[in-house]
């Protein structure tokens, strides 16, 4: 099968496009024709080897942990899937990934695909939407009526973000650049900064919480728009404990992985409506590198989608 491959750690003109066996499957696996996947920051992360220490990777290594595509092929042991379900998933990114004709992934990381949305739609979903669920819902216990400030609100991360928040009945602060207001208030922000022309610490205050998705200053200043007793939830940096006791605030850290019941419910909510993937580029499989180039920029608007083949 085509794949687009690194054989050491280092620039994107490491991604080579070329022929690689198919996945073997454990009893457990779904073979996946993949349809679309789609570029996570964690991917050129990892092509840089930020992440060695944590997964020790085998080189030839195919990168791109999320996908949408057609069961081909299903393990002795599967139950829940068949050949010719179109299904959507975040797989384990200690594994081969979905830069690729197919992959193999766990049936329990596996959910049906929405079906109002195309795989190239559904491809964008799956890591950044759990990612948005397990830091508002799962860790921060978002509700209805609170006051959530979203960093980032246009990036991929974010833009899920700012539709859940709103969805659950939450008042969405969010920052983004001047050119990009509109669209957050599209997805339902009722608030947006200009972060470039104004301080958000200065602009939002009394907040139930805080999505840090930047981290850094962005991070220290967020303490200070939080009322007592809010959370300062971050998937970059891992906040102070100490400073969140000095403040009378709460935080919280997350890695994510897996979770195929988030995308379950997601899949119900982009079916009504609720929430709608947000794509900033398309690319095809050859061009994997410049699609990472452009996630390294950090100025994405949504998410960049590459395109494998027909479902
Ligand atoms: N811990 C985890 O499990 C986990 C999971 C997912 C992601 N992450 C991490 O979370 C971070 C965000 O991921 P992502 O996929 O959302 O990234 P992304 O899509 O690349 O984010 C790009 C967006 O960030 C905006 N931005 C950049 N600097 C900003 C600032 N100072 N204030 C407000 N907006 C700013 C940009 O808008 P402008 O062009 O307007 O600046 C752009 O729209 C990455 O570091 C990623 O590795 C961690």
């Amino acid at each position: 099968m085509k794949a687009a491959r690194i054989h050491a750690y280092g620039a994107s003109s490491e991604i080579k496009i070329e022929d690689a066996p198919l996945p073997t499957l454990n009893p457990d696996d779904v073979l996946i024709r993949v349809v679309a996947t789609s570029v996570n920051p964690v991917d050129w992360k990892i092509r840089k080897g930020y992440l060695k220490a944590m997964i020790p990777y085998a080189m030839p290594l195919t990168m791109g942990w999320d996908v949408s595509g057609i069961v081909e092929e299903i393990g002795s042991a599967v139950t829940m899937f068949k050949p010719g379900d179109a299904v959507y998933s975040r797989p384990d990114i200690a594994r081969n990934g979905a830069y690729a004709e197919f992959v193999a992934v766990r049936e329990s990381e596996l959910a049906a695909k929405p079906s109002t949305i195309s795989h190239v739609e559904a491809a964008s979903l799956p890591l950044v939407s759990i990612t948005a669920w397990e830091a508002l819902f799962t860790t921060a216990n978002l509700t209805k009526g609170q006051r959530v400030l979203i960093h980032a609100g246009a990036g991929g991360v974010g833009s899920i973000a700012v539709q859940l928040a709103r969805a659950k009945g939450a008042h969405v602060t969010t920052t983004a650049s001047a050119g990009k207001i509109a669209l957050v208030k599209s997805l339902g922000a009722d608030e947006v900064i200009d972060y470039h022309a104004q301080d958000f610490s200065n602009a939002a205050k009394d907040m139930d919480v805080v999505f840090d998705t930047i981290g850094g200053a962005v991070q220290e200043k967020s303490w200070g728009v939080l009322k007592p007793g809010g959370m300062l939830v971050s998937i970059t940096d891992k906040p102070s404990e100490d400073r969140a006791k000095a403040e009378g605030k709460r935080s919280g850290f997350i890695f994510i992985g897996p979770n195929a019941a988030i995308l379950k419910d997601l899949g119900q909510m982009v079916d009504l409506g609720q929430v709608r993937p947000l794509i900033a580029a398309e690319y095809g499989l050859n061009d994997t590198a410049k699609a990472q180039d452009l996630s390294e920029t950090g100025r994405a608007t949504g998410k960049i989608v590459i395109y494998v083949g027909h479902p």
